[in-house]
């Protein structure tokens, strides 16, 4: 038994936020946010959407291009950092908005890697389950919702999407490889600090802009470019293949300079690694399956491409898989 992507989608907000009108709110501009990031514009959440409801469009949009009705699910898997609420997870909410019932639903949290992380869980879920085929996986995010739009550190690199992933069971299995990991020792670095059972939400905490993103961007970016190279190179290792013989490398897009020296090290040629950043910022969880979804879209993908995802993230965590 193995398991494979049957399809992939995605839906972003249509409000499009650019580096000038950022450059209205906080002291920065176009060009530092350009060249420190790779960034030029991204997506803002409407006042009434929230993270199930871009959740909702990236579902629906995988379901029909698996020629598949929410029905046929058996499992509906959320990443995301930004639910709707603590509870109830947001997979049970993007469910009852397909209009079903009675299917596994539930949403996990690693962060930016949780596409990757979800994309195993779920995989193994339908090898263990014998009535299962068919599961989806969503990645989605409102960091909007999170951010401090006066701190131009934070503010300028987020944005909101959605990307889904049917995984569906077959006789080959599509995955190859797979490394994950995590180091909660260095979890302040990137932060998000108040709303949680830690420090519950008070006068205090909104007062103390607690419960916004708070990072140490350069501290972040070292780990991520050493987690996201390794991680690389594992997965390769562990599929018996060098980096000559990835058709793509799909990276999670935080910053086109982490990209580009993920890419250096691999040792791969510019045009096998999509970046899609320049549109969406960084999307959390979404980022991989917005860029997936974008590439088949395009007719990018081919049957027998081997494809190479990589991410890191708050936690920290990170993951890879072939
Ligand atoms: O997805 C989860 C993982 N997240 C990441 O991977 C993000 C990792 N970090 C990064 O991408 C980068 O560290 C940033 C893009 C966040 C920052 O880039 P940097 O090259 O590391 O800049 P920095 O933080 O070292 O700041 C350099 C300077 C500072 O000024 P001083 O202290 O040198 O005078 C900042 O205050 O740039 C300043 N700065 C800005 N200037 C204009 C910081 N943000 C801005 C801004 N506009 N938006």
């Amino acid at each position: 038994m193995g398991v494979r992507i049957r399809s992939v989608g995605h839906y972003v907000p249509e409000k499009v936020l650019t580096n000038f009108d950022l450059e209205k709110i906080v002291d920065t501009t176009d060009e530092w946010i350009r060249t420190r990031t790779g960034i030029r514009e991204r997506r803002i959440a409407a006042p009434e959407q929230a993270t199930s409801d871009l959740a909702e469009g990236a579902a629906r949009n995988a379901l029909e291009r698996a020629g598949l009705a929410p029905e046929d699910l058996d499992l509906i898997l959320v990443a995301t950092a930004t639910p709707d609420h603590l509870f109830p997870a947001t997979a049970c909410l993007v469910q009852a908005k397909l209009g079903i019932r009675g299917r596994a639903c539930y949403d996990m949290e690693a962060a930016c890697p949780g596409f990757v992380y979800g994309l195993l869980q779920a995989r193994g879920l339908l090898e263990v389950m014998p009535d299962w085929r068919y599961a989806l996986v969503i990645g989605a995010e409102t960091i909007s919702r999170i951010i401090d739009w006066s701190d131009r550190n934070t503010c300028v690199l987020f944005g909101d999407g959605a990307g889904a992933a049917v995984l569906e069971k077959t006789d080959g299995d599509a995955f190859l490889s797979a490394v994950l990991g995590g180091d909660g020792f260095l979890g302040d670095l990137l932060i998000q600090e108040a709303g949680g059972s830690r420090l519950p939400a008070s006068e205090e905490t909104v007062r103390r802009k607690q419960h916004v993103v708070k990072m140490v961007g350069r501290e972040v970016f070292k780990h991520a470019v050493v987690a996201m190279q390794k991680a690389s190179l594992q997965a390769l290792e562990k599929a018996g293949l060098t980096p000559d013989e990835i058709t793509w490398v799909v990276p999670h897009q935080a910053n086109l300079r982490i990209i580009e020296a993920t890419r250096e090290r691999l040792g791969v040629p510019p045009e096998k690694v999509y970046v899609n950043l320049d549109r969406y910022g960084n999307t959390s969880a979404a980022s991989i399956p917005i860029a997936l979804s974008e590439m088949d879209a395009r007719g990018l993908l081919k049957p027998g491409d081997r494809v190479l995802m990589v991410a890191f993230g708050a936690g920290f965590t990170w993951g890879a898989c072939l």
